[in-house]
């Protein structure tokens, strides 16, 4: 699968409605996720060294990914998301890809990758 064919993850299998691609900078690995998919488990499934130590449960506060496009393509930061990036100190300009799900095209990128 070349660079200028996403993968897929998530149920939908082409870019048609309800499918966004997802690229991960500076890696340039794009994908076509479902509406809905967390960011989270998109880099989990392509094996990109996404930091965690909660396995996805919105918990430790290290999963902060750096939006580069396509922010409002994201969920709306909701008050769990506020209170877990504040008790972990995690730059407010982060989102968190386990508490973010994909609605419109994003591109995202970590502070160390
Ligand atoms: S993986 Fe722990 S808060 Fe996101």
């Amino acid at each position: 699968m070349g660079r200028d064919e996403p993968e897929t993850v998530g149920a939908t299998a082409d870019m048609g409605a309800g499918s966004y691609p997802v690229r991960f900078e500076p890696m340039a690995v794009e994908v076509a996720v479902s509406r809905g998919t967390r960011v989270y488990d998109v880099a989990m499934a392509l094996g990109l060294p996404l930091a965690q130590s909660c396995r996805g449960e919105g918990i430790c506060g290290r999963c902060g990914i750096r939006v580069k496009r396509g922010a409002e393509h994201l969920s709306p930061e909701q008050a769990p998301e506020r209170m877990r990036k504040r008790s972990n100190r995690v730059d407010a300009d982060l989102r968190l890809a386990c508490l973010s799900t994909v609605h419109g095209p994003v591109v995202v990128t970590t502070d160390y990758w």
